[in-house]
């Protein structure tokens, strides 16, 4: 049987861990050719090797996506060995739990950069190298862009910001035939964000308050940024895919105090 995305250049940043290099094994298990993105010349040469073990043409680029300049070369070089890009996931992010009043304006700029001008960075500097039409774009955000939380004022801000880059730019690029979404996780087990924001002490209640009762997997989110890339979404814009066991719904209450 014919693989879903085989010949398809799949452009991943923020790919040397977690969430999204389970995106690109993702793609890589589809036939994709994959181009990974990070900061870390040895954590992403290490990704892109894990992937051609895996079976897939895969070129691993150490870049910060803070650096336009620096990604306009990625993507000169990630367009020459696999040609134009047909689908790009945006997914860099940093992340720390620190009350506001702790937080440096410079640390609060850090987050917001990497996470929402980064965003951005990615998306805007891809237009030149995109497979039009028919490209599709997917940021990858989080419910802190719609649910408040004490301290992560800077995470929270930095991710409403990419829910709007995301319904923005499918407003403009949609004319040419750019479909532009993102995935927001819920909490992913095994992953450097959880193991940042959650302790897992509280593991249990955590998952009380989730309508699934448990954390998600990363080829849960693989396989929504699947479905969004895929033809089968070709009248899909704009939307922010909730994969979260639920969590978007908000049960603060007595379901999660009863257990
Ligand atoms: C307060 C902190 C801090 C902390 C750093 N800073 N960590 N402030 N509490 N825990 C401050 C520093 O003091 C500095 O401010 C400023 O932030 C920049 O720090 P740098 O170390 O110079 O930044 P940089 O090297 O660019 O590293 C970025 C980083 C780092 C975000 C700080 O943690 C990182 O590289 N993270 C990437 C991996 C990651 O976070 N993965 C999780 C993503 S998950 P001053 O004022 O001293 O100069 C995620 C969760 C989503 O997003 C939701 C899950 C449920
Ligand atoms: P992770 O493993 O730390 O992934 C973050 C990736 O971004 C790493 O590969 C890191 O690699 C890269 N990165 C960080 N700063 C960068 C920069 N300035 N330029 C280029 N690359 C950079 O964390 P994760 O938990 O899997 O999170 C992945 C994504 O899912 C993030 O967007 C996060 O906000 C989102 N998310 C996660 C959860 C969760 O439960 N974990 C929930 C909701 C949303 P280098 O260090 O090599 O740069």
């Amino acid at each position: 049987m014919t693989k879903r995305f085989a010949g398809k250049h799949v452009f991943v940043a923020g790919a040397s861990s977690g969430i999204n290099l389970g995106i690109a094994h993702g793609f890589a298990a589809e036939g994709a050719k994959l181009t990974v993105l990070s900061r870390s010349e040895e954590k992403i040469q290490a990704a892109a090797r894990e992937l051609r073990d895996a079976g897939a043409e895969a070129l691993g680029i150490a870049c910060d996506v803070r650096d336009y300049a620096g990604l306009e070369a990625a993507y000169a070089q990630a367009v020459a060995a696999f040609g134009k890009v047909d689908v790009l996931i945006s997914g860099a992010a940093g992340n720390f739990l620190a009350p506001a009043v702790k937080l440096s304006a410079n640390a609060f700029k850090t987050v917001v950069d990497i996470d929402l001008l980064g965003t951005f960075n990615v998306f805007r500097a891809s237009w030149d190298h995109l497979a039009k039409p028919g490209a599709s774009l997917i940021a990858i955000t989080a419910g802190q862009a719609v649910h408040p939380m004490s301290f992560q004022i800077h995470a929270c801000a930095a991710k409403a910001g990419v829910n709007m880059v995301t319904k923005c730019l499918a407003l403009e690029w949609g004319p040419a035939g750019v479909r532009v979404n993102a995935i927001s996780p819920g909490p992913i087990g095994d992953t450097e964000g959880m193991r940042r924001l959650a302790d897992p002490e509280r593991e249990k209640q955590i998952k009380g308050r989730l309508a699934l009762r448990d954390y998600g997997e990363k080829r849960d989110i693989a396989e929504a940024a699947l479905y969004l890339a895929s033809p089968e979404a070709k009248y899909v814009t704009g939307t922010i895919l909730n994969v979260d066991g639920g969590s978007d719904l908000g049960d603060a209450g007595a379901n999660a105090l009863a257990e």
